[in-house]
């Protein structure tokens, strides 16, 4: 989505918690898995979850970089060091998606993946609030 619908901030924001509802559900799933011990179980979850980030937060990113972020900074230059810093947070996003398919696929899953889908969702929150602050009001 682009234009009116992410330059919203209702129907931003409401993207934005529900993918990361989605996301924390499934660290839960994860969470217990490796409680139970059942580690070929989540090392296949946790691609899942890695696909969960791709198509729906890291997917909106670059539909926020190819259009929204663009049409913000047209209308208001002075945005433009804010949007670098929020590109940045998405560029945190994408590394640690990077560094949890390389884990998975060279070690399968672990407690170090699970703590780095724990970040992708604490980093994620913290862009969304800066974000929605950008984003008008009325
Ligand atoms: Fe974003
Ligand atoms: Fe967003």
């Amino acid at each position: 989505m682009s234009g009116p619908g992410l330059k919203h901030v209702d129907s931003h924001s409401a993207i934005h918690e529900a993918a990361l509802n989605e996301a924390i559900e499934l660290n839960e799933l994860l969470e217990k898995l490796m409680d139970n011990n059942e580690l070929e179980k989540a090392h296949e979850a946790a691609y899942v979850v890695v696909e969960h980030w791709e198509t729906r937060t890291l997917q909106h990113a670059q539909s926020e970089e190819e259009g929204l972020y663009k049409e913000l900074v047209e209308e208001d230059p002075e945005l433009k060091d804010q949007i670098t810093m929020l590109t940045r947070d998405h560029d945190i996003l994408r590394m640690l998606v990077t560094e949890i398919k390389d884990m998975l696929d060279e070690d399968g899953f672990s407690d170090a993946v699970l703590q780095r889908f724990q970040s992708l969702v604490i980093v994620d929150k913290i862009h969304n609030r800066e974000e929605e602050r950008l984003l008008p009001h009325h």
